[in-house]
C-alpha cells in the first residue's frame, strides 16, 4: 500500500499518497497549473506539454501529469524558468488559432482564453492571413460540431472514445499543422454518451449543436441537481437564465462529477432532457380544460373529497422528492385513502446499458420501494387522486395534480417540476442525495407540498 508522504510546492509543504500523480495533488491545493491533456477521467496523455514544472535535482522542467509524487519531492511551478516554458508552449499551441473569441461558444469557460491571460498576452508572430486554415464546420454526428481551427489536439475526445465508450469513433490524422481530429470516412460520432466531448474538450473545438450560438454562459446561473431520466441519478449542473421581461429557461444540463455516482459524465438522452420539462407545461389550475382560480379548485377539491370519502385511491410519482411522497402519506393517513404507485410503467430494458443507464426511469423508485408503498394497480377506485403519475386508471371521479398537460376532464392543480422544487432522492444504488431550486419562474406554480398546506385538512 502507498504511504502518505510530504512533498514541498513553492516553499509550503503538503502530503499526497506516494506514487500519485504530481498534476493531481497541485490541482487539489489550488497550485495555478494549465493543462490541456490530462483530465481525471482520461489519465496522463502528456502531448501538449503544458503543465511543466520544476523539480528539484532534474535538470530540466518536467510534464507534472506524468509525474510520480515521491518521498521529499521538492517543486516549483512558478519560477520564472516555469512561466517562460509556459508562455513559449501556449505561443506554439496558439500559432494556427483562429481567436474567434467573440463567436466562440467556449468564450467565458476556454482554458485557451484563461491561460492566455495567465501566460500569454503577447502578440502573434503570424500574420491572421498565414495562419493554416481548416475546416470551420464538420458534423460529427451526435449534435456535436468540430472546428478543426480552434482544436489543440489535445486527444481528450479521441480518448474518451476509446477508453470511456470503447465505440471508437474519433481519431487524429495526419502529422504536423495538418494534424487533425476526424472520424473515418463513412463513419459518425454515434454512441449514447458522446455529448460528453463537448465538456471534455477544453477549447472551443467541439461544440453542442444544440447549445451553441444560444447563448453566452456568461449570462447563465448554475444549481446543483441530480437528473431525472432514470434511476441511476446522475449529477448534473442546470444552466438557466431569466432574461429581462422573460422567464427564466433552461438552456443546458451538464454533469457535475460525483465519483460515486456517475464520474464525470452523463447519457445523451439525461443531457437533453432539460427540453422535455419545459414543454407543454399544466401552467394553471383547470377544471374541464377551464381556467379555474386557486380557491375555486381547492374549494370543488374538498366538495370532491367529501363525496367520495369512502373510496378515495391516491397515485404517486415514483420521481418526486421524498418529501413530497412523505408528504403525501402524512395527507392520505389524514383522509384514510389508500396509495399505490405502480412501477411497472417506468421499466425500460432498451435503454439500460452497463456504464450508466437504468433500466427502471424513475428516479426515486427506491424511495416507493423503502416506504413500503404498494406497486399494484388501484381497481374499484371512485375517487382517484394523481399525484404525477404517467397512468391513469378508471374511476369514477380524478383529481391530477400534474406538471404537464394532461388530457383527463378532472380538476388539474398544476405543479412545479423537478427544477423549480428542491428536495432528495435515493438512487438505484441507494445513495441519497439533494437538489437546489433553480428556476424561478414568472408565472411559478406551487411545490405538492405546498398545494397541501394550501389545502389544509
Ligand atoms: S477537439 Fe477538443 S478535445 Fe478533441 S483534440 Fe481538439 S481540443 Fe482536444
Ligand atoms: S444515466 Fe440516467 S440519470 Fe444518468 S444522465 Fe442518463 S438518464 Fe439521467
Ligand atoms: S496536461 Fe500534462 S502534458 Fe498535457
Amino acid at each position: 500500500m502507498s504511504e502518505i508522504c510530504e512533498v514541498i510546492v513553492d516553499g509550503e509543504i503538503h502530503e499526497a499518497k506516494e506514487g500519485s500523480l504530481l498534476i493531481d495533488l497541485l490541482i487539489e491545493e489550488g497550485v495555478k497549473i494549465p493543462y490541456f491533456c490530462y483530465h481525471e477521467s482520461l489519465g496522463a496523455d502528456g502531448n501538449c506539454r503544458m503543465c511543466m514544472v520544476g523539480i528539484k535535482g532534474e535538470k530540466r522542467p518536467q510534464i507534472a501529469c506524468d509525474t510520480l509524487i515521491k518521498k521529499d519531492m521538492e517543486v516549483f511551478s512558478n519560477t520564472d524558468v516555469i512561466k517562460k516554458v509556459r508562455t513559449d508552449i501556449l505561443e506554439l499551441e496558439l500559432l494556427n488559432h483562429p481567436v474567434d473569441c467573440p463567436i466562440c461558444d467556449q468564450a467565458g469557460e476556454c482554458s485557451l482564453q484563461d491561460f492566455y491571460m495567465d501566460y500569454g498576452l503577447h502578440e502573434s508572430k503570424v500574420e491572421i492571413e498565414d495562419k493554416v486554415k481548416n475546416s470551420k464546420h464538420v458534423d460529427l454526428g451526435s449534435s456535436v460540431v468540430l472546428d478543426q481551427e480552434r482544436c489543440v489536439l489535445c486527444a481528450r475526445c479521441t480518448r474518451f472514445t476509446t477508453e470511456i465508450t470503447h465505440t471508437n469513433e474519433l481519431g487524429i490524422v495526419g502529422r504536423g499543422d495538418s494534424a487533425k481530429v476526424t472520424t473515418m470516412p463513412g463513419r459518425e460520432l454515434s454512441n449514447p454518451y458522446a455529448m460528453n466531448v463537448v465538456d471534455l474538450c477544453p477549447v472551443g473545438a467541439l461544440t453542442s449543436k444544440d447549445f451553441r450560438f444560444s447563448q453566452r454562459v456568461w449570462l447563465l446561473e448554475t444549481h446543483n441537481s441530480i437528473c431525472h431520466g432514470c434511476a441511476k441519478g446522475c449529477n448534473i449542473y442546470i444552466d438557466h437564465n431569466k432574461l429581462k421581461y422573460k422567464d427564466d429557461v433552461i438552456y443546458r444540463f451538464r454533469p457535475r462529477k460525483n465519483l460515486e455516482v456517475n464520474g464525470h459524465f452523463i447519457c445523451d438522452e439525461g443531457r437533453l432532457s432539460y427540453k422535455d420539462v419545459q414543454e407543454n407545461r399544466q401552467e394553471f389550475s383547470t377544471f374541464n380544460h377551464i381556467e379555474v382560480e386557486q380557491d375555486i379548485a381547492i374549494s370543488k377539491f374538498k366538495n370532491f373529497l367529501e363525496q367520495h370519502h369512502k373510496n378515495i385511491h391516491i397515485l404517486i410519482d415514483a420521481n418526486l422528492y421524498t418529501e413530497e411522497i412523505e408528504a403525501i402519506l402524512e395527507f392520505a393517513k389524514s383522509i384514510k385513502a389508500e396509495v399505490f404507485s405502480p412501477l411497472e410503467v417506468y421499466t425500460d430494458e432498451g435503454f439500460a446499458d452497463d456504464m450508466l443507464k437504468c433500466s427502471n426511469r424513475a428516479s426515486n423508485y427506491k424511495t416507493i420501494e423503502n416506504l413500503n408503498i404498494s406497486t399494484e394497480n388501484p381497481n374499484n377506485s371512485e375517487l382517484i387522486i394523481n399525484f404525477n403519475h404517467p397512468q391513469n386508471f378508471e374511476s369514477l371521479m380524478q383529481i391530477d395534480f400534474c406538471t404537464h398537460k394532461s388530457d383527463t376532464n378532472s380538476l388539474v392543480f398544476a405543479i412545479a417540476a423537478f427544477t423549480e422544487n428542491e428536495g432528495s432522492l435515493t438512487n438505484v444504488d441507494g445513495i441519497t442525495q439533494q437538489t437546489q431550486k433553480a428556476v424561478k419562474k414568472n408565472n411559478p406554480q406551487p411545490s405538492i407540498i405546498e398545494w397541501l398546506t394550501r389545502i389544509d385538512l
